[in-house]
């Protein structure tokens, strides 16, 4: 007897606990105090934990993704950090020229020893530039993707807008970023690592949590999307992210 209500009780608490973690966390964007990532230590942590395998899983997932766009021609990744993105998409798209754009020259020097030391850098060159005044001409690229970066940028829609300048007609562009309505469960699984396993200089800017806390709901996501040029789009939610498509 005294063993089922052991039982039951283990139970009961385990199916509370999962009810408080499954659900979404609502509070306001609480903006982070940097836009690029331009420290050097930073930039080096950065660089370590995108190899990690949850990097790699997260990027499978933006390639699967991008698959279903059939991407051609000359690909933008903005804000392409360290530059694992670009290195992965010239290993599955070998038709496709690359351009990595960061705001951060210190992110564009540490992508392009990367992508040169996996071969790649025929393929893919690197400029430093801002999403709000993009270093190209006006319907001169096929496609834009930018990863874990829009909730960096200061004036989202003028990022959209840059993004619908430089696409050529029918150009196509996806950014992914997280969610910050996401289960409860993400944020205890970041806070977890952030304080045990991820570099310290993350800690010090409280890094990845605050990405999180500056990362935006679909909903906003859909009504920035309003205020662009942009008619042809769509905001695809995921468990902790979200995918933004649309077509110029
Ligand atoms: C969290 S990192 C993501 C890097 C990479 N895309 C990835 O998925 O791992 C965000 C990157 O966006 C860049 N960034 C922030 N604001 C930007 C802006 N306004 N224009 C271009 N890049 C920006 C940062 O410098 C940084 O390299």
């Amino acid at each position: 007897m005294l063993l089922i209500i052991i039982l039951a009780a283990v139970l009961v608490s385990f199916l509370l606990l999962l009810a408080v973690a499954s659900r979404s966390v609502t509070i306001p964007r609480q903006i982070g105090p940097d836009e690029g990532i331009d420290d050097n230590e930073i930039v080096k942590a950065y660089d370590r934990i995108s190899q990690w395998p949850q990097f790699r899983v997260i990027r499978r997932i933006i390639i699967h993704e991008l698959k279903r766009h059939y991407p051609q021609g000359t690909l933008v990744d903005v804000g392409c950090g360290p530059g694992y993105l670009l290195a992965d998409m010239a290993r599955v798209f070998n038709d496709l020229k690359f351009i990595g754009v960061d705001i951060s020259s210190q992110m564009v020097e540490k992508a392009t020893g990367n992508i040169a030391s996996k071969g790649f850098i025929e393929r893919v060159s690197f400029r430093v530039g801002d999403i709000q005044e993009l270093p190209f001409e006006s319907n001169s690229l096929d496609f834009v993707v930018s990863t874990l970066s829009l909730h960096h940028w200061l004036q989202p829609s003028q990022g959209f807008e840059e993004i619908l300048r430089v696409l050529k007609p029918s150009g196509q562009f996806l950014v992914f970023d997280l969610k910050r309505n996401s289960p409860r469960l993400a944020y205890w699984l970041v806070r977890f690592a952030q304080s045990l396993i991820l570099p310290t200089a993350l800690g010090r800017i409280n890094e990845p949590t605050s990405s999180f806390l500056a990362s935006y709901t679909p909903t906003e996501i859909e009504d920035l999307m309003q205020d662009t040029g942009f008619t042809t789009w769509r905001v695809r939610a995921g468990l902790f992210w979200s995918f933004t498509w649309g077509q110029k």
